[in-house]
């Protein structure tokens, strides 16, 4: 499968006040979106996810600065630290990828109907547009993906919460973006409101209006529903990644595999309550603790942990995780039998598979 969007190495930071360090929201961020595919992120609040879709769709405004990284998106290449890169990216934006932001139903001016919207966002990137053309292209769009034509009539007051949402994700991809940066689309909207934006999301790849998503959840049932892989963030840092069944059900890394075990306590209880189970709180980010950052939390720590970056591990097919003792159960199966594979810190270990960190570990009931 070809690759569509290309991170490597990116890093961002908040600085707020001179006094203090800067927040460290993105560190050393490497992902990869490929063509038709949509690609979910998933982690505790405040681990940076925001923070990377801001990154990824070249919002990138003060107080947030990007210190290191590369970006390809749709063949084009951007060096995020080099002069240039902001008129580049202002040249991208929107038309090579756009992004659906959190609360992106508040957008809408009041005072405003859907169509002066819709004027404004072409207009922005095709100043000779008139306006007849401009809301002729959007209610053809609307049309070719189900919204009532009469909503580009309306105030943002008259439309339901859901149907904003939607208007503003359709009106996102009017330009024809390659990518879809989609931050918790769906949070804040009732069941049947996120069904219908999912269906739409649905229909503009499969018309390939917009040829690959990046999908920001919190919730596990839309991973399962949504996304084809999965990555999972902590501390401003890519944990694990792979396949969406796999990283969920038979997670490799302690952190993905704690979520989820909170993620069951989660649905028998009430969904906020799901991420406060693991136990600590994630660190400050302007002062991440050394070495592995989930090493204060984790279960499984070992005494490297607390002193040396984790080395990313494969541990399958298309699957990676960042952690030490993934690498340490790896080396063990990887060893001739007999040689040492009793060891090991935590529950199962020596069982001989990282990939089996949670194995018989199903939370897959909790999400139906
Ligand atoms: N404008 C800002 N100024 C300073 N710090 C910020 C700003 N926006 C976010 N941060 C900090 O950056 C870190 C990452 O925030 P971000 O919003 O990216 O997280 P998130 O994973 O999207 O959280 P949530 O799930 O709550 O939306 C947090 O520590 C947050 O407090
Ligand atoms: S690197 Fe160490 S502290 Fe971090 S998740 Fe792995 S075992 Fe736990
Ligand atoms: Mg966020």
């Amino acid at each position: 499968m070809s690759e569509l969007l290309v991170a490597e190495g990116i890093s961002a930071r908040y600085r707020v006040d001179a006094d203090e360090p800067p927040v460290r929201a993105v560190d050393d961020v490497s992902i990869v979106l490929h063509e038709g595919e949509s690609l979910g992120i998933a982690g505790e609040s405040g681990c940076g996810k925001s923070t990377l879709a801001s990154v990824l769709s070249l919002n990138v405004h003060p107080p947030l600065t990007v210190t290191s990284g590369r970006l390809e998106l749709a063949g084009h290449r951007l060096s995020l630290t080099e002069p240039g890169w902001r008129r580049q990216a202002e040249a991208m934006r929107g038309k090579v990828v756009a992004l659906l932001p959190q609360g992106a139903m508040n957008v809408l001016n009041p005072t405003r109907r859907v169509s002066d919207f819709v004027y404004d966002v072409l207009q922005s990137h095709m100043p000779r547009i008139s306006r007849k053309e401009a809301v002729e292209r959007a209610a053809e769009r609307f049309e070719q993906l189900a919204l009532p034509r009469r909503a580009l009539d309306a105030y943002p007051h008259q439309l339901s919460g859901g149907m904003r949402q939607r208007v503003v994700a359709v009106v996102s991809t009017l330009l024809d973006p390659a990518v879809l940066i989609a931050d918790e689309p769906t949070s804040a909207l009732d069941v049947s409101s996120q069904r219908a934006l999912l269906k739409l999301m649905a229909g503009l790849l499969e018309r390939r209006i917009i040829r690959g998503i990046v999908f920001i959840t919190h919730e596990l049932a839309l991973l399962r529903a949504v996304t084809h892989r999965v990555a999972i963030m902590y501390a401003g840092q890519v944990v694990e990644v792979g396949p969406t069944e796999d990283v969920l059900f038979r997670s490799a890394h302690p952190y993905t595999k704690a979520l989820m075990d909170a993620t069951i306590v989660l649905e028998t209880g009430t969904r906020r309550q799901r991420i406060e189970t693991i136990g600590g709180a994630p660190p400050s980010l302007m002062a991440p603790p050394p070495g592995c950052r989930f090493h204060p939390r984790c279960p499984v720590a070992m005494p490297v942990c607390s002193r040396e970056t984790p080395p990313v591990v494969t541990v399958g097919a298309g699957r990676t995780a960042a952690c030490w003792w993934v690498a340490e159960r790896m080396q063990q199966a990887a060893a001739p039998a007999g040689a040492g594979a009793a060891g090991g810190a935590g529950p199962g270990a020596g069982a001989g598979e990282a990939e089996a960190v949670g194995e018989g570990h199903d939370t897959r009931a909790a999400s139906q």
